[in-house]
């Protein structure tokens, strides 16, 4: 059968990361997350005081920058790498996720992420999500879905996640983070987040898990 790029993009907290691996592992496609790989990035930048300003200090960050992903048997899913170390569990804590969008609008890191993320989704037969995979990874994708959600609704859903992770945080506190990223990723000039005008728009904000992999896997069907 031939083998298609799905892209997922949309909101933050909106379900596309659970969507898109339930998806992939129905299809036996690979799933990439790039938010990881933004996040990775930053971890990084911080770890090394890199300056967003100097174009050079970035560039030679993002020279030495190796993020790949491993399959972790113990834990059953796929973990972040960074230069050989898993940082899978760093690069979700909230001090990442308060800085990762100011770090995703340098032209530079958009450039070095989505060429590798074209390079990992050559071959086709991968479900990828973030922002920007149906408009500038992949315009070429078979299949595009935007996600949408009520952001009170991804708050608690956020908030979970989190406290899954034995992390509590206040619900104001990450309902204000999302709206931030969701403004900066919106706003920024280079590959912003928007939906493709071929994406298929999914709310999920009453729907379950189940719901929206069906989704995603009948606008596959109608496709293949
Ligand atoms: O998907 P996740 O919430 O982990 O993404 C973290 C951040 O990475 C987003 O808020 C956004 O700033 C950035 N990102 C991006 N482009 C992508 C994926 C993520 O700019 N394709």
């Amino acid at each position: 059968m031939k083998k298609i790029v799905i892209a997922i993009d949309g909101y933050s907290s909106c379900g596309k990361s659970t969507t898109a691996k339930l998806v992939a592992a129905e299809m036996g496609y690979a799933y990439i997350d790039t938010g990881a790989m933004y996040r990775a990035v930053t971890l990084y930048f911080l770890q090394h005081h890199i300056a967003l300003t100097n174009p050079k200090e970035v560039q030679d960050g993002l020279d030495n920058i190796d993020v790949s992903f491993h399959y972790n048997p113990k834990t059953k899913r796929n973990e972040t790498f960074l230069n050989g170390l898993n940082v899978e569990d760093e690069i979700r804590k909230m001090y990442i996720s308060n800085q990762v969008s100011e770090v995703s609008v340098v032209a530079a890191v958009r450039h070095a992420m989505v060429a590798q993320q074209q390079k990992m989704g050559r071959k086709r037969g991968v479900v990828m999500d973030g922002r920007d995979i149906g408009t500038a990874v992949f315009p070429d994708a078979e299949v595009k879905v935007f996600m949408t959600a009520d952001v009170d609704t991804r708050a608690k859903r956020r908030q979970q996640e989190l406290l899954d992770k034995n992390q509590l945080i206040n619900l104001d506190e990450i309902k204000e983070n999302l709206q931030k990223r969701d403004h900066i990723d919106s706003t920024r000039e280079e590959s912003p987040l928007r939906r493709a005008e071929d994406a298929h728009l999914l709310d999920t904000s009453f729907m379950t898990i189940d719901e929206q992999v069906e989704f995603v896997l009948n606008k596959v069907t109608t496709t293949l």
